[in-house]
C-alpha cells in the first residue's frame, strides 16, 4: 500500500504521512554514526515511497545534513527536505542565538544549503524552542529567503505555547515540529487547536519516545558509547522517569498484534490526530525504516485500543520526552 500524502499547513507542500528523522544519523548525542546504514535507511525510505526528510545544522555538527546531501545527489526532486537553524553558536548565558542581524541569519541558512548540496530547501525551521532576543531576525530572514526562492516555507520546533503564538502571530509560519507520542499527549488541546485554526501543519517528532515505545528497552538495557540515552540509567532523576515510562509501555503492549508492532501502533496514534501532517520517526537502518513505514498498512487502532490508550495516558496527559 502506498503512503498517503498530507499537506504541510498553509505551505501547500505535500509530504508522505510517514517521513524520516535524521538526528541519530548525524551521530553526536546518539553515539557513533553508521554512515552506510544511514544511507541504506534513506534508500529504503525512498523505495517505500517516503518523500519527507528532516535534519538540522547541529545534528552531528552538520554531518546529518552532509549525509542527506550525499544521498540526494542526482535525485534532488525525490526529496522534500526540512532542516533547522538556531543552536550553532548559541550563547547559553545570554540565552541568545548567534544571529544578531538578518544578513547573518541568511548566511547561516546558506551554510545549511551548502552542506545539503542544494540551492533550496523545502522547509527551514527555527530550532530554538523558546523566545529569545533574535526571534524577529529569524522571522524577517526566513521571509527574505522565501522571497528569494531559497526556502519554500518556514516553521518552528517547540513545545512552548506562548512562544508558538508569538512566532506564528503574523500568519506566515507554515509548520510546527513538536514532541507528541503515546507517552506525551500534552500538545492535544491548546497547541493543536491553534495549529488547526491557523493553517499550521504539525510535524510529529519523538513518536517512538526515542526507542522506548518500540517495547525493546528494559530497566537494565545498555546503550552504545556516547549515546545520551545512557543517562536514563545513570542519572537518578531521569531513571525514575524512565522506569515510569517502561511501566506505561508494559500496559501499552496490549496494542501489539501479530500483524502490528507496538512501534507501528505508536506511529498510528500520532497520525490519528487531525492536526498532524506527518510523523518523522528516526531510524538507524533500513530494517527500522521498513518497520516504521509498515505502520501505514498495519490494521488500524480499534475502539478497544483507544480505550486502553486513554486509560494509560489520558488525553492531554503525559510528559515531554525531550526538553525542547
Ligand atoms: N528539537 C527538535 O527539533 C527535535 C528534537 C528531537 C527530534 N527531532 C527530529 O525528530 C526525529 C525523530 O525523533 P527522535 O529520533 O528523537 O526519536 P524517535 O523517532 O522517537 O526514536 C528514534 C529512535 O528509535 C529507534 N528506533 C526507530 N525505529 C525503530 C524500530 N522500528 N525498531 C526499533 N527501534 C527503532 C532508533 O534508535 P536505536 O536503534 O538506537 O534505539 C531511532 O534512532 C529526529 O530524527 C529529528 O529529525 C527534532
Amino acid at each position: 500500500m502506498s503512503l498517503k500524502l498530507r499537506t504541510l499547513g498553509k505551505s501547500g507542500i505535500k509530504v508522505t504521512e510517514i517521513g524520516l528523522g535524521l538526528w541519530a544519523a548525524g551521530g553526536g548525542e546518539w553515539g557513533q554514526p553508521g554512515d552506510e546504514d544511514s544511507l541504506r535507511a534513506i534508500d529504503a525510505a525512498l523505495d517505500a515511497g517516503v518523500n519527507f526528510f528532516d535534519t538540522s545544522d547541529v545534528y552531528g555538527n552538520g554531518h546529518s545534513e552532509e549525509l542527506l546531501g550525499k544521498a540526494m545527489r542526482g535525485r534532488r526532486d525525490r526529496f522534500v527536505v526540512a532542516t533547522k537553524i538556531g543552536w550553532r553558536g548559541f550563547d547559553g548565558q545570554k540565552r541568545c542565538t548567534a544571529y544578531q542581524n538578518v544578513a547573518q541569519l541568511i548566511a547561516g541558512v546558506e551554510s545549511n544549503l551548502e552542506r545539503l548540496q542544494t540551492d533550496y530547501v523545502d522547509l527551514i525551521q527555527s530550532h530554538i524552542s523558546f523566545r529569545d532576543p533574535t526571534m524577529e531576525i529569524f522571522l524577517e530572514g526566513f521571509q527574505k529567503l522565501k522571497a528569494a526562492g531559497k526556502v519554500r516555507a518556514y516553521g518552528m520546533s517547540s513545545s512552548d505555547f506562548e512562544y508558538i503564538q508569538a512566532f506564528t502571530q503574523d500568519g506566515q509560519c507554515a509548520t510546527l515540529q513538536i514532541d507528541y507520542s503515546l507517552l506525551n499527549r500534552t500538545p492535544e488541546g491548546a497547541i493543536f487547536d491553534h495549529c488547526q485554526r491557523n493553517g499550521i501543519g504539525v510535524i510529529v517528532r519523538g513518536a517512538l519516545a526515542m526507542g522506548i515505545l518500540t517495547g525493546k528497552l528494559r530497566e537494565d538495557s545498555s546503550f552504545g558509547e556516547g549515546d545520551f540515552r545512557s543517562k536514563w540509567l545513570t542519572d537518578p532523576e531521569q531513571n525514575i522517569t524512565y522506569r515510569r515510562d517502561l511501566a506505561h509501555v508494559a500496559e501499552l503492549r496490549g496494542l501489539e498484534r501479530s500483524d502490528r508492532s507496538l512501534a507501528q501502533a505508536a506511529l498510528q496514534f500520532t497520525l490519528a490526530h487531525p492536526a498532524v501532517s506527518t510523523v518523522i520517526p528516526g531510524a538507524r537502518n533500513a530494517h527500522q525504516v521498513a518497520s516504521n513505514v509498515g505502520a501505514a498498512s498495519a490494521p488500524a487502532l480499534s475502539p478497544e485500543d483507544w480505550a486502553l490508550i486513554d486509560r494509560v495516558v489520558p488525553p492531554r496527559g503525559g510528559r515531554k520526552i525531550w526538553p525542547a
